[in-house]
């Protein structure tokens, strides 16, 4: 999603803005801009393409100033080009804002601004907001901005400044994150942490409807009527794991081989003996989950994976019943939930506008809501009753790999922990199931190990068109997270299926150019799968299964076969997920793709 950055005080304005912005890349973005007030005049720089471009416009047309705004824009409205890059701007080029969200009422607001005589730049949404606040500026900035936002209607985090007022930025949060650093003689604003780590680790998190006032010494906060209201300083705790690829060619390995070691930290601060500890989990006490009898999860992308694996887990461990939606779908399909549901909402940014939306609407029906987040401070992690923190540490690959295995840990002990409270569970069962977690992450770097044995087999097929991944029971949620991984970074079409159903129409897909992943572990569905495999291979599809040590069986159906260690089935989706990142990474490494940027997409997905 879009990246905002600010800066007021007496470094050069340009230098700290850009270094901001490229700690905010990873979310993906198509152009960057900056506004600067270099003695007392607004100046402008902004390139399509990557912040480097704007690098070198800026040595050929520096600005020397010590406040401004910046942006990185991963177009909604409009192409990503030049003009519609920002900062934007009104006509007299007195007022400049950048902006992260959706405008919707914005076409009704131009035609109003075109018929006043205001004329447009850009095919933006945004610049609507630097004309309104050309229409309603009579020597007030913030009174200016309180009208434009009463005329807004949408989701905009806004940072603003003006050549009227060289001495303040202003600041909007609606719906898009937005943070304020603290630093002496300094001030910055940020949409994520990544961009104010290494400037300061006292920051404020704007709410909705807040509005900032911004100056080198001073920050001040309104509401959106513009009274006074106060806003507590934190202290940024996350460990600074994301930044820095630790000597890897990309983001996105380096999380994939972080893995063992995340699942360690979570055992390490979740698990003591055989008692599970959760420290977020506020008004979701023991005796509220208690009586709980159902339970929605809704997420999206590798997140609704996470939440189709979540729903074995605890109707196994737990016995209730459990339903999981896309987030998108959750909040207008007006669901029938009842006063002892929970919702359960599985975000690794804690900003999707989606499921954001799922959680308001759970609320509006007075449903208690669990959070399952990488970013306790969030947006979803602040307004959820409980959060249940996955520790992974900053995920800055726009694919989501160590988030993931951080989400199935999680979901896990959530439900093994929620099964206790509805004694449906043996102690002896648990044990198990825990010592067997505690082995996970050793059997992970084996996998890993085996990292080069992956890499020419992904090689070998990184010129295919179409790849097809195929899974049951516990994994067929594995094989539309293989699926996802592929296609969001090497760009070549994947889709993952539930094996006993491809045969209901999808296998007519098949030919001899089509690679099937087959997720073929040796659990109770192991036989049935084996059948599909043959169905296949019948077909001449191109089989890669994915196996358990010892099974010399499935290398009769299979072209390439990855081994992975035994573990306990309903566990398998932790192993099993790691050879299918690394078939993508090395796949799309291999088709010269940008794998932590990839085209088209962001980390975070603040808009609908
Ligand atoms: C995952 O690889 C994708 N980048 C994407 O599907 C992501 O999982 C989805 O946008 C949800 O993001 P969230 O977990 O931050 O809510």
């Amino acid at each position: 999603m879009c990246g905002i950055v600010g800066y007021i005080g007496e470094k050069a304005a340009d230098s700290v803005l850009l270094v901001g912005l490229e700690r905010l890349e990873y979310r993906g973005y198509d152009s960057a801009g900056i506004a600067v007030i270099e003695n007392g005049e607004l100046e402008i720089r902004k390139r399509a393409g990557k912040l480097k471009i704007l690098n070198e416009y800026l040595r050929e047309y520096p600005v020397t100033a010590n406040i401004g705004i910046g942006h990185t824009r991963w177009a909604t409205h409009g192409e990503p080009n030049l003009e519609n890059a920002h900062p934007h701007f009104d006509n007299k080029k007195k007022f400049a804002v950048v902006h992260n969200g959706i405008i919707e009422n914005y076409a009704l607001l131009k035609e109003e601004l075109i018929k006043e005589g205001y004329y447009f730049n850009t095919e933006t949404d945004t610049e609507v907001i630097p004309h309104l606040l050309a229409k309603y500026y009579k020597g007030n900035l913030e009174e200016a901005v309180i009208k434009v936002i009463d005329r807004l209607e949408g989701s905009y985090a806004l940072g603003i400044i003006s050549e009227f007022h060289p001495d303040k930025i202003i600041t909007v949060r609606f719906g898009s994150p937005l943070i304020i650093g603290k630093g002496k003689n300094e001030n910055f604003i940020a949409s994520d942490i990544p961009a104010l780590y290494n400037l300061t680790k006292s920051v404020y998190y704007m709410e909705d409807g807040d509005v900032a006032i911004i100056t080198k010494n001073d920050i001040k906060f309104l509401d959106s009527k513009g009274n006074k209201i106060k806003r507590d300083e934190k202290h940024i705790k996350i460990e600074d794991r994301g930044i820095g690829k630790s000597g890897y060619d990309h983001y996105m390995l380096k999380e994939i081989m972080e893995q063992p070691d995340i699942i360690n930290n979570i055992i390490s601060k979740r698990l003591k003996g055989n008692d599970i500890l959760f420290t977020h989990l506020r008004d979701l006490n023991k005796e509220y989950l208690a009586k709980v009898s159902r339970v929605i999860i809704q997420a999206a992308g590798t997140s609704w994976h996470a939440g189709l694996v979540g729903k074995f887990f605890i109707e196994e461990f737990a016995r209730i019943h459990t339903e999981v939606d896309i987030s998108s779908e959750f909040r207008y399909r007006n669901p029938v939930i009842e006063g002892d549901t929970l919702l359960i909402a599985i975000s690794q940014s804690g900003e999707t506008a989606d499921t954001l939306a799922g959680i308001r609407e759970a609320k509006s029906k007075f449903i208690k809501v669990l959070s399952i987040c990488n970013n306790i401070e969030s947006t979803i992690g602040r307004e959820s009753d409980a959060i249940l923190d996955i520790m992974a540490g900053p995920e800055i690959g726009v694919a989501s790999t160590k988030a993931y295995i951080a989400q199935l840990v999680s979901l896990l002990l959530f439900a093994i922990y929620f099964g206790r409270l509805k004694w449906t569970l043996d102690e002896e069962k648990i044990g198990n199931y825990l010592k067997e977690l505690t082995l996970l992450p050793d059997k992970i770097k084996s996998i890993l190990d085996k990292k080069d044995k992956i890499k020419k087999i992904a090689e070998k097929y990184s010129n295919a068109n179409n790849v097809i991944f195929l899974g049951r029971s516990y994994n067929f949620p594995t094989a539309f997270e293989g699926a996802l991984k592929l296609k969001e970074i090497s760009y070549i079409h994947a889709t993952g299926y539930q094996a006993g159903e491809f045969k209901h129409g999808p296998i007519a897909l098949i030919d001899e150019n089509v690679p099937v992943v087959c997720i073929a572990t040796k659990e109770d569905i192991y036989p049935k799968m084996i059948s599909n495999i043959q169905e296949v291979k019948a077909r001449k599809g191109i089989i890669i299964s994915i196996a358990t040590e010892g099974d010399t069986e499935i290398k009769n159906y299979s072209d390439e076969v990855i081994y992975l260690p035994k573990t306990i089935d309903i566990l398998s989706p932790l192993l099993n997920v790691i050879p299918l990142q690394l078939l993508a990474y090395y796949i799309a490494v291999k088709r010269g793709c940008d794998v932590d940027q990839p085209r088209n997409l962001a980390k975070s997905v603040t808009v609908e």
